[in-house]
């Protein structure tokens, strides 16, 4: 993965699970703060574990990107599903283009592994960001987080776009054995 302004992306490592946990729950607790009540964002980063992230049953792309030695964000994507899960950055670093980093990384996984469409269910903070990145908001939705706490959110998708390179499979790949 590319260097850019010191910026770094790399896979995520078992080692990082800790520094994920830490970035979602500051970028939740800082970012979403006002979106939110206070309620649903104690309910949120409650629920957060540091070993809930690169869980080996749940196989998933996840992304780390670093300035320096330094974690500023992280980004989840489900590629069987064609789901972004998560995007996340330290709110002392919003607005220098990590985010946008780290989606065009991943968005660029998903078309080569052929995803046709890519949904995200976004906070409603992120809405604008995402519409920006060529996201089409398709209804307003809810993530439930417990039987009384459910997150108002927005579906969007974007669609593949025509340009994007899909990775061949290699020669004799498909060649049944
Ligand atoms: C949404 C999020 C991932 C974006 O990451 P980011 O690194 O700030 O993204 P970028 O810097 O690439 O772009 C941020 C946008 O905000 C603008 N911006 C600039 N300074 C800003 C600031 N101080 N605060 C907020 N936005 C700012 C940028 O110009 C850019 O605008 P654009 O969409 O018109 O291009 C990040 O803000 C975040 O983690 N938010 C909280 C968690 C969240 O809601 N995640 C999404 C879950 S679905």
């Amino acid at each position: 993965m590319g260097a850019s302004g010191g910026l770094h992306l790399r896979p995520a490592r078992d080692s990082d699970r800790r520094a994920l946990w830490r970035i979602h729950t500051e970028a939740v607790e800082t970012l979403c703060q006002g979106v939110y009540a206070p309620d649903e964002l104690n309910t949120w980063v409650s629920l957060l574990r540091p070993e809930g992230y690169l869980r080996p049953d749940r196989p998933r792309t996840v992304l780390v990107a670093e300035r320096g030695r330094r974690m500023v964000g992280f980004g989840q994507l489900d590629t069987r599903q064609g789901e972004l899960e998560a995007l996340y950055v330290v709110p002392d670093e919003v607005g220098r283009g990590v985010g946008s980093q780290l989606l065009a990384a991943l968005e660029s996984v998903a078309w080569g592994d052929g995803t046709p469409l890519l949904g995200l269910d976004a906070s409603l903070n992120a809405e604008n960001f995402y519409r920006h990145r060529g996201y089409v908001s398709l209804h307003p939705a809810r993530r439930p987080l417990t039987a009384r706490v459910q997150l108002a959110c927005v579906r969007m998708q974007k669609r593949r776009p025509v340009t994007a390179s899909r990775q061949e499979p290699a020669a004799g790949a498909m060649t049944p054995t």
